[in-house]
């Protein structure tokens, strides 16, 4: 099977297909829409990152394509619901680059706390003002972390390490981890932290999350962290808050609206202010990620298309099924109609086909099944599924 992968993925997603007995072609481009279309001819499995839109008409004009592994975070480059209709399963890496994000949260805390911006500034432009004023240990400080799911956790133990004290707010049922103490409500985690860092997701309630009452409403001098999304936060509002002197600083990673292209102008209220850290979006921007990703990604892809699982797929009904040791597989990808899983069992069973385990998953307006079975299922259940009318594939493996 062919596999293609562009923007020049990691090399560690081209050796994994390959050991996997993938061909695999790289590109260290994107393509267009109609240069996609030529290029899918004879690929099941297809690598994009953000600079690629696998559109309805690519979809409609690749028929042996299986796979989209987006290595990346996001999957708007992919029209999922044509993706879904024909049944293309697409990846992506939500959680590959928790770890970078984490160590650069961690960087600038420390930075802020040493009011660094402002000494690296006036270094650079030949001044010498040597001082601790204002400069302090974050040992002991207290950490307020509002959002506390895969990236909050983790910077949670790396602050606890650093001897930082932590407090978490989750509108989620979160359990602490080391001794990290939770918050019942975010007006208690302003109240007591030295640094409010913001890990929330971009869920629609929660932009203007952050405005001028939940600046107020932090401990005078305190500071300010958000690598989570931009829309979270009102600037102006940050803005008036750092020139008043509340916040003694704030390091931002994401902004409410982001240049689009490499050099692009980048407009913020917050540009200029004293001991304030921008950064364009790099949270997650690591070789290390990108290393990961590509692994996570391709391993991913690799077990869908030999084995069937669709575990973590964005668009799918998702099925982790175990690697096949030995006989033989059945994956069937249907409409969500009662009456199918029936209709399947009944047609094995009809053609004295043995299940050995079987797996159903459904989402929205589809269902997979995934059977095992001693012996080959036969021909006449295959030309059966393939021809019916709720089917969208049926694939087998053997082992
Ligand atoms: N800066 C970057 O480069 C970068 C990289 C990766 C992720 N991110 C962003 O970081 C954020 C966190 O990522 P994650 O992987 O930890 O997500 P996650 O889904 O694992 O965790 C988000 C947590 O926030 C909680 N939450 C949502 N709304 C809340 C609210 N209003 N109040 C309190 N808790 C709330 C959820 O219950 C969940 O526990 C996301 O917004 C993600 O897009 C940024």
């Amino acid at each position: 099977m062919k596999a293609l992968l562009l923007e020049n993925i990691h090399q560690v997603a081209v050796e994994s297909l390959e050991a996997k007995g993938y061909e695999v072609e790289l590109l260290s481009r994107s393509l267009s829409e109609d240069e996609l279309v030529e290029a899918l001819a004879g690929v099941s499995l297809l690598g994009i990152r953000s600079n690629t839109n696998v559109t309805a008409k690519v979809l409609a004009n690749a028929p042996e394509l299986l796979a989209i592994g987006c290595f990346c975070i996001g999957t708007n480059q992919v029209d999922l619901p044509a993706a879904t209709e024909r049944g293309v399963a697409v990846f992506n890496a939500p959680y590959s680059n928790t770890r970078s994000v984490v160590e650069l949260v961690i960087g600038e805390i420390i930075a802020l706390a040493r009011r660094l911006p402002e000494k690296i500034e006036k270094m650079h432009a030949g001044v010498w003002d040597k001082s601790a004023k204002g400069s302090h240990e974050v040992r002991g400080r207290t950490l307020g972390i509002v959002g506390y799911g895969n990236i909050g956790t983790q910077l949670s133990t790396v602050a606890e390490a650093l001897g930082m004290r932590v407090v978490f707010f989750d509108t989620a049922d979160r359990p602490a981890h080391g001794n990290a103490r939770r918050m019942s409500t975010l007006d208690e985690l302003l109240a007591i932290s030295d640094v409010v860092s913001l890990h929330i997701d971009g869920r629609p309630g929660n932009a203007g999350l952050f405005g001028h009452e939940q600046f107020s409403k932090m401990k005078p001098r305190a500071m300010f962290v958000n690598a989570a999304r931009g829309m979270v936060v009102d600037t102006e509002s940050l803005r008036e808050h750092i020139l008043s002197g509340h916040i003694a600083g704030a390091a931002l990673d994401v902004f409410p609206v982001e240049p689009k292209a490499q050099g692009d102008p980048f407009e913020s209220p917050l540009r200029g202010l004293d001991n304030v850290i921008l950064t364009p979006h790099v949270g997650g921007s690591t070789q290390e990620a990108q290393e990961e990703i590509g692994w996570f990604v391709s391993g991913k892809l690799a077990s869908f298309a030999q084995h069937g699982s669709t575990a973590l797929s964005v668009n799918l009904p998702a099925v982790n099924v175990p690697v096949l040791g030995s006989g033989h597989r059945l994956g069937f990808l249907h409409r969500n109609v009662p009456g199918v899983l029936a209709r399947l069992n009944e047609m094995l069973a009809e053609q004295g086909d043995n299940v050995l385990g079987q797996q159903l998953a459904t989402r929205g307006e589809l269902g997979y099944v995934v059977t095992d079975a001693a012996a080959p299922v036969s021909d006449g259940s295959l030309e059966q599924l393939v021809a019916s009318e709720n089917g969208l594939w049926v694939r087998t493996w053997q082992a």
